[in-house]
C-alpha cells in the first residue's frame, strides 16, 4: 500500500505530489545585495530531484532595514526579480514546486545588516543582542507596502505561490507578541488588535498578487518566554486566516534571538519528534486550511501517524533535508525509514561565504560551489 506520505494534495490552486515539504531554510548563499549565487540553484536542483514536493526558500527580506543576515536572499527590489527567476526556473525544470517566504527581521536583524533595528515597541530583552526602537506611525504603513511589492516580485520572477514569515521573532510575530508590541494605539492591545498589522499585511499581498496565487504563513503559536504569545491567543489568529485569504498554515514556535526552541536539539526517541505537534491540535479545530507541521519529524512512522490521525496535512522539513536532500525519494523507495539528522545545530553557517552546510560527524554533505 502507498504511504500517506507519497498521496497527492493541493494548497489552493497549488497541487502538490506529496506531503513532503521541505520547510524554509536561510540557506546564506545570496550576495551582499541580496542576489541569489549559483551554490543556491544546486541546492535547490538536489532538492527537487530528491522528491519534497513543495520547497519553500529561506526567508527573503522585503525591505532593507529587514535584512536579518548578511547573505541573505533579498526580494526588496525589481531589479532582483531575474536572479530569483533563475531560482524558481531550476526547481521548475525538474518538474518541482517552490513558494518563496518573504520577512521582516525586525528586532533581530544583525549588527553587519542593518544599523539599527525596529519593533512595533522599544524592546531592550535579555535574549536579543542588542535593543530594537519602536516603529513610528509612518513606518508601518511602508513596511506593509513592502509586504504587498515583494509578494508581487515573487509572482513576477515565476514562483508557485508566496509565504508570510510570521514566527520566530521576526517583525510579524513581534507584532503578535504581547511581550514585544505594547502599543496603545491601533497596532497594539488585545490579540485583535496586535493581529492587524498582520491583516493589512495581507491585504496588500492580496492587492498585488490577485485571488487565486497560493499564500502560506509560517505561524509562531508560542513565543516561550514570559509574557510571550500563548496558544490560547494564538488560537485565535489561526481562527482567523481562512478568511483574511491564506491557503495553507505552517504550525511553528519560538520568538527566536538567544531562546531558539523551533529547532530543538537533541531529538533522538520517537517521543521527542514532532514538538510542535500540540499546536497543531489547537490549531485543527478552528481551520479548514491545510495543516504543515514542521519541527523534530525525523521518522516515517511518526510522519505517517501526525497525517493518517489528521492532526496536519504536510511534514515540513528543514535539517532532515540539509543533511539528506534526497530523504523523499530514500523514504518513498524504502531505502530509509528516518532522517540520520542529530538535531545537534552544527548546520548553521560559521564563516561568511560557507552557506549552510550538514557538519554533523558523519559525512560531510556541502553544495559544490
Ligand atoms: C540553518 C537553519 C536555517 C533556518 N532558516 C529558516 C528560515 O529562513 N525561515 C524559517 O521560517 N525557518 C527557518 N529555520 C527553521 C526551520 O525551518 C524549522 O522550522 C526548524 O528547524 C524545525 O524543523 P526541523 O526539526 O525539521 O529542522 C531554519 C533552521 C535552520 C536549522
Ligand atoms: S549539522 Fe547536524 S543538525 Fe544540522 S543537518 Fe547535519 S545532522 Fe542535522
Amino acid at each position: 500500500m502507498t504511504s500517506i506520505l507519497f498521496s497527492s494534495k493541493n494548497i489552493g490552486t497549488l497541487e502538490l505530489p506529496n506531503r513532503l515539504v521541505r520547510s524554509a531554510t536561510a540557506e546564506r548563499m545570496a550576495d551582499p545585495q541580496g542576489r541569489p549565487l549559483p551554490p543556491l540553484e544546486r541546492l535547490y536542483e538536489k532538492l527537487v530531484q530528491g522528491g519534497v514536493g513543495l520547497i519553500i526558500t529561506g526567508h527573503m527580506y522585503i525591505h532593507p532595514s529587514g535584512k536579518a543576515h548578511p547573505e541573505m536572499t533579498g526580494v526588496y527590489s525589481d531589479d532582483l526579480i531575474p536572479n530569483l527567476a533563475r531560482l524558481a526556473d531550476v526547481v521548475h525544470k525538474y518538474g518541482g514546486k517552490v513558494v518563496a517566504q518573504i520577512n521582516h527581521g525586525g528586532m533581530q536583524c544583525s549588527q553587519s545588516s542593518v544599523a539599527e533595528t525596529i519593533a512595533p515597541s522599544d524592546v531592550n530583552e535579555a535574549f536579543l543582542s542588542r535593543p530594537a526602537r519602536a516603529m513610528t506611525d509612518d513606518e508601518i504603513p511602508q513596511i506593509i507596502q513592502a509586504y504587498g511589492d515583494a509578494a508581487l516580485r515573487v509572482k513576477q520572477a515565476g514562483y508557485d505561490g508566496v509565504q508570510v514569515h510570521a514566527a520566530h521573532g521576526y517583525l510579524v510575530n513581534q507584532f503578535l507578541s504581547p511581550l514585544v508590541n505594547q502599543r496603545d494605539d491601533r497596532w497594539g492591545g488585545d490579540i485583535k488588535k496586535r493581529m492587524q498589522f498582520l491583516r493589512e499585511i495581507i491585504r496588500s499581498v492580496r492587492k498585488a498578487v490577485g485571488p487565486s496565487f497560493p499564500m502560506l504563513i509560517k505561524l509562531g503559536m508560542k513565543d516561550g518566554v514570559e509574557g510571550g504569545l500563548l496558544p490560547q491567543e494564538s488560537v485565535h489568529v489561526v481562527a482567523s486566516l481562512a478568511e483574511m485569504g491564506f491557503d495553507a498554515l505552517e504550525i511553528s514556535g519560538g520568538i527566536g534571538g538567544k531562546t531558539v526552541i523551533n529547532s530543538k536539539k537533541g531529538i533522538r526517541k520517537e517521543s521527542e519528534e514532532a514538538y510542535f505537534l500540540p499546536f497543531a491540535k489547537v490549531a485543527r479545530p478552528v481551520t479548514q486550511l491545510p495543516i504543515m507541521l514542521v519541527g523534530g519529524l525525523r521518522s516515517k512512522k511518526v510522519m505517517e501517524r501526525v497525517l493518517s490521525e489528521g492532526h496536519a496535512d504536510f511534514i515540513s522539513l528543514c535539517r532532515p533535508l540539509i543533511t539528506e536532500p534526497d530523504l523523499p525519494n530514500l523514504m518513498k523507495t524504502g531505502r530509509k525509514d528516518k532522517s540520520r539528522c542529530l538535531s545537534a545545530n552544527n548546520c548553521w553557517r560559521t564563516t561568511d561565504g560557507e552557506g549552510i552546510a550538514c557538519k554533523c560527524p558523519h559525512e560531510r554533505v556541502q553544495i559544490q560551489r
